[in-house]
């Protein structure tokens, strides 16, 4: 399904300088889906798509904030790499690879009645990672670029990152999932310790201003954000 592309994901890519990966890659996502054996998949729209299905970016645009904050660790470390410790890096690699690591998520995943995720049949049969090294593969992108993705998860995975293009990627990846999945556990906890109630589906713009609040006010002063929060919109389940 063709969908427009986020501006703010078009401002990354178009800093990638090797035009033929740039347009490989602007081609990709004008279309995310694949076919396998004369059957077409697709997932959530990109826009809606949440970068897991319980875990960190669980919500509607989960994804699309996940790789712009994770192009902001990859971007840093790149510096660092550079005139810190003098050595190089392919950033156009690095832009590439943080871009696509996970945008095979949306076609793994099926929203439920009531805006919670479970595994689409697709998604019962294949991992994402698997999903896009194939498709990479398919597509011939350079295999510099599919490792960076094949080593996304580190140790985790199918491989460990062999070239420091990967390593950074798979440690911006890393470093932005877990900040996200430890901000939203907090928050559901000061929520649910204030309220008795929980809030499952918070993103993380809500998640950190819970965080202010109880460090600005307190328990007390949480409480009644909250409230007031409740009382002007009806968001809060
Ligand atoms: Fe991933
Ligand atoms: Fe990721």
């Amino acid at each position: 399904m063709k969908s427009k592309l986020d501006p703010r994901i078009r401002r990354i890519i178009n800093r990638i300088r090797d035009e033929s990966l740039r347009k490989k890659i602007l081609a990709f996502l004008s279309d995310l889906s694949v076919e396998i054996n004369g059957e077409r998949y697709s997932g959530l729209p990109l826009a809606e798509a949440p970068a897991s299905r319980s875990h960190h970016h669980s919500y509607p645009g989960g994804l699309i904030e996940h790789i712009l904050s994770t192009i902001n660790i990859a971007l840093a470390l790149c510096d660092s790499v550079e005139r810190i410790y003098g050595g190089r890096v392919d950033r156009d690699l690095v832009i590439g690879g943080v871009v696509l690591h996970d945008i095979l998520k949306p076609l793994t995943y099926y929203e439920k009645d009531g805006g919670s995720y479970r595994n689409s049949p697709l998604g019962e049969r294949l991992d994402h990672l698997t999903l896009l090294v194939s498709e990479m593969l398919k597509r011939n992108f350079p295999l510099s670029l599919i490792h960076i993705v094949a080593a996304s998860h580190g140790q985790a995975g199918p491989i460990s990152p062999k070239t420091i293009e990967a390593l950074i990627c798979h440690i911006a990846d890393d470093a932005d999932s877990k900040m996200n999945w430890e901000v939203l556990n907090a928050a559901k906890y000061l929520v649910r310790e204030v309220t008795g109630e929980p809030w499952d589906r918070m993103d993380s713009k809500m998640a950190f201003m819970i965080l202010a609040w109880k460090a600005e006010g307190g328990w007390e002063g949480l409480k009644s954000q909250i409230e007031e929060f409740k009382r002007k919109s009806s968001i809060c389940k």
